[in-house]
């Protein structure tokens, strides 16, 4: 199957090199005007501007034209909990009347409300809404998508949310990447107890999940009242040991540490950053760990924005992602995260696309697969609606731009 797009108003992001963005290079987006794009067998095979385009058409060519249109790479969302039993609504509205994240996770809410919902919903239940909110954010313009363990909090919990999401990796012609947050929150059954839980994690949950190969990455909630620094680093390390490389939640509600945690680790990202000072960012700026900033969560928590120029200036490589969950961030809609990192981060919308893009692709080490137009890369793309400009996209942050979106040479 061989499909041609031509006179496309511009094509985003192409690339002939896979190379991290970071510090200046962000704002560096290669685009062609006037382009054409070939995609054969869902994988892109040819493009280049109109001035050169090949003239030579087999019969099974479906030709699209994409005048006024501007094509970008698919999103590559690189930090989501998709998979839960139920939304949180009740919480949203009591944070309304004044209580806080921590007052509400103090009182057995937040993620130990979603736990004890997830351990009485079944796995076919979680498979079926978690398969909604792919196909939601799909049609949204996510074309790759990393998705966490952590609300089992239990061995069979933890277990049957990683199937969950093995089956949607089977399923879904998204491309998946697994980690276990099994490190999310304390049960209420090992409150006094934090060692016994670390113990459960690293002798009986992480055995069974390499022995069914159910993760790619291990994460843990490294912040004040959850897990500290130091059962931040033994438990990644007891993940490293079977082969999941960490990707941290730090730095989200106070100055935690887990920034400096997850790079001396060798973290592939470091996750949140709401709360830096300039030691982390020192840290992260010397060091090949992705600092993932999570805008929606900071707005949906009404928190200060994370520091993005200062991450930027410091010569730090950035991704964004939604955080797609019930409790800080019920959408994973990343056009919004776009727009919202263009007005209240000052990100550039050469520099949000790029960290949407190929370093959302870094986050998940698909970047030899997605992220940017490259030959041989997956035809994952999003077609524009007819846009003056591609500043346009984060400016007219309520309006849906976009068109169709391509993933892996099919229109979803
Ligand atoms: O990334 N910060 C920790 N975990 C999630 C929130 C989970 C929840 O509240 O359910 C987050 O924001
Ligand atoms: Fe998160």
């Amino acid at each position: 199957m061989r499909i041609e797009i031509v006179n496309i108003k511009k094509l985003i992001n192409t690339r002939n090199e896979n190379k991290l963005l970071r510090g200046k290079e962000l704002a560096e987006l290669p685009c062609i005007e006037n382009a054409y794009l070939i995609i054969e067998d869902g994988m892109i095979v040819d493009f280049g501007s109109m001035d050169v385009h090949p003239s030579s058409l087999s019969t099974s060519l479906t030709t699209i034209d994409a005048s006024d249109k501007f094509i970008l790479p698919a999103w590559c969302d690189s930090h989501t909990h998709i998979v839960f039993a139920a939304s949180r609504e009740e919480e949203f509205v009591d944070k309304i009347k004044g209580l806080s994240y921590a007052d509400i996770a103090a009182r057995g809410g937040g993620i130990l409300n979603s736990a004890r919902k997830l351990n009485d919903a079944s796995e076919d239940e979680l498979f079926s809404s978690a398969w909604k909110r792919i196909i939601e954010v799909s049609k949204l313009g996510t074309g790759a998508i990393e998705i966490k363990s952590g609300y089992g909090l239990s061995i069979e919990g933890e277990l049957k949310m990683l199937r969950v999401i093995k089956r949607l990796k089977e399923q879904s012609k998204l491309l998946i990447k697994a980690t276990f947050l099994g490190a999310h929150s304390f049960p209420v059954e090992y409150k006094e107890n934090h060692q016994g839980y670390i113990d459960l994690i690293i002798n009986e949950m992480l055995p069974e999940i390499a022995k069914e190969k159910l993760a790619d990455y291990i994460d843990v909630f490294c912040e004040t009242g959850f897990f500290s620094p130091e059962e931040t680093e033994t438990i990644c390390r007891a993940g490293m040991n079977y082969g999941l490389k960490p990707k941290i939640h730090a730095n989200q509600l106070s100055l935690s540490g887990g920034t400096q945690v997850g790079v001396k680790l060798g973290a592939v990202s470091v996750d949140h950053l709401e709360t830096m000072d300039d030691d982390a960012i020192a840290a992260l700026a010397s060091s090949n760990t992705i600092g993932t900033l999570l805008p929606t969560a900071a707005f949906f928590l009404r928190m200060p924005f994370q520091p993005a120029r200062a991450l930027i200036d410091a010569g730090c490589a950035i991704a964004l992602a939604t955080d797609y969950n019930p409790g800080s961030s019920p959408s994973g809609n990343m056009n919004l995260v776009n727009a919202m990192s263009c007005i209240q981060m000052k990100m550039l919308p050469e520099e949000v696309i790029n960290a949407s893009t190929i370093n959302g692709a870094f986050a998940m080490e698909l970047e030899n697969e997605v992220g940017s137009i490259m030959v041989g890369k997956k035809a994952n793309l999003i077609l524009t609606k007819s846009i003056p400009s591609l500043a346009y996209l984060p400016y007219a942050f309520g309006s849906d731009l976009i068109d169709r979106v391509m993933i892996g040479g099919e229109w979803v």
